[in-house]
């Protein structure tokens, strides 16, 4: 049995407060707020060995010491909900699916960093997410588990939803912050980081709903309990979002270290058509994995050994029909679009990029397109301002290291570059 984050799901009605209680809900806060220190529920969460699951896989205990070590007040919780990676739905079913488990979490933690007040911020279009999560609150407080003397304890917990709008980089933490302040949807320089300097300029704690949903059950049930899922190194479960040519999609939660020859095969059904070509691991800005990687640990150290990344958890598998160069320009298409504009190598880059992927699926590519591409992904990498236009490297580069062959056929060898003159130097922003 794997499951820990969605222990509840498809068990329990997640409209009624009292099946939550009746399958252990609200134990662990009670554990915490009447047995346990702030400091005790930091050691518990540092010895679990959780690490966010929100894609940059920080270790939690630790994320939270520092939010309780912040000296200004008050401090804040905010759960991010946004999910806006295309192919990730994870978050949007667990709190479907148990949004008092998303709660009861986010409570430990108000209590162990010293926070009264938590927001979720989801993204309009999770209208059932919002919903549920609105009803839950509401239960919540009127049996005394949210709100006022939780337990009859002096600790006192509010927590509000903040609806997005759906921006892409306002998933970002700092993006986010800047879109609950009613600013530009912006990243912001780090440091200071939301522990020191987040939401109101306030000690703030950031943490994604999946790792949220980890928490009642690690302090129910203990570190080692945890850290017997999983690997040494990235101990519990992951949940995945599988898409693409399997024959069964949709959501998984396995042990973090799990191979994605077993994800494909035992637990999706195999491929529904073709051979494996390909998958992109972690939504649009993970890396693209090729069948000579099939039985890599899916694991936040192993894949970085090999200069990838988890990411979100989304898996999209894709068979030999899939072109490299058109299922590039679909990703950077996304990019473009969605990149905020701040810095210019990711307002421009991206576009670049895009039309460049463009180029050489059409076969009609410039005879330097693959190194130009490259430069400029290796570019982003390097100096884009924010994590963002960071990871549109993740899929260009690791395209270009599996599948360069099959890109170099999309080059034509006679296309050269014209000089740019006044009259053909268009940057008219076209996205068809
Ligand atoms: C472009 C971009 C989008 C992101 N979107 C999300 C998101 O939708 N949900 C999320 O939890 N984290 C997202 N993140 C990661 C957050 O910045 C942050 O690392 C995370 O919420 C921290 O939570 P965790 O420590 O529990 O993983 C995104 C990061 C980037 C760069």
């Amino acid at each position: 049995m794997n499951r820990i984050v969605l222990e509840n799901c498809g068990k329990i009605n997640p409209e009624d407060i009292e099946e939550y209680i009746g399958a252990d809900g609200y134990e662990a806060l009670g554990i915490a707020l009447e047995k346990k220190t702030p400091e005790d529920i930091i050691k518990i969460v540092k010895d679990s060995g959780l690490v966010g699951r929100g894609g940059a896989g920080f270790p939690t205990g630790l994320k939270w010491s520092f939010a309780k070590s912040a000296k200004k007040s008050p401090k804040y919780i905010i759960c991010n909900a946004d999910e806006g990676e295309p192919g990730t739905f994870k978050d949007r079913l667990i709190m479907e699916g148990d949004p008092h488990r998303v709660l009861e979490g986010m409570a430990i933690c108000g209590y162990t960093i010293g926070a009264n007040t938590a927001y979720i911020y989801i993204r309009g279009e999770y209208r059932l997410s919002i919903q549920r999560l609105t009803k839950a609150i509401k239960d919540a407080e009127k049996l005394g588990l949210l709100g006022k003397n939780i337990f009859g304890t002096n600790f006192d917990f509010n927590v509000k939803i903040k609806i997005g709008a759906g921006s892409y980089v306002c998933g970002e933490e700092t993006a986010l912050l800047n879109s609950m302040e009613g600013l530009r949807g912006e990243p912001r320089l780090k440091p200071p980081f939301p522990a020191e300097s987040g939401f109101l300029s306030k000690p703030t704690n950031v943490n994604n709903v999946e790792t949220f949903a980890n928490i009642a059950p690690i302090i129910l049930n203990g570190a080692d309990w945890f850290r017997k899922f999983g690997t040494e190194s990235t101990p519990g479960t992951k949940v995945y979002t599988i898409l693409g040519h399997v024959k069964r999609p949709g959501l998984i939660e396995v042990p973090m270290g799990i191979s994605l020859r077993e994800i494909i095969y035992d637990y999706a059904g195999g491929m529904s058509s073709g051979k494996f070509k390909m998958a992109q691991v972690g939504g649009t800005a993970g890396d693209i994995i090729p069948s000579a990687l099939l039985d890599v640990p899916l694991e936040y150290q192993s894949l970085q050994k090999l200069g990838h990344n988890l990411g979100s958890g989304a898996i999209l598998i894709m068979n030999e029909t899939v072109s490299i160069a058109d299922f590039l320009t679909c990703c950077m298409k996304f990019f473009a679009h969605e990149s905020c504009g701040k810095c210019s190598i990711c307002r421009i880059g991206t576009r670049q990029i895009y039309e460049a992927f463009k180029r050489l699926g059409k076969k009609d590519a410039y005879f330097d397109e693959l190194k130009t591409i490259k430069e400029l992904a290796d570019e982003l990498k390097l100096t884009a301002f924010c994590p963002m236009g960071q990871s549109v490297a993740s899929p260009v580069l690791s395209a270009l290291k599996y599948f360069g062959k099959e890109l170099a056929q999309g080059v034509n060898p006679d296309k050269k570059h014209e000089p740019v003159t006044r009259e053909n130097h268009n940057i008219v922003l076209n996205y068809s």
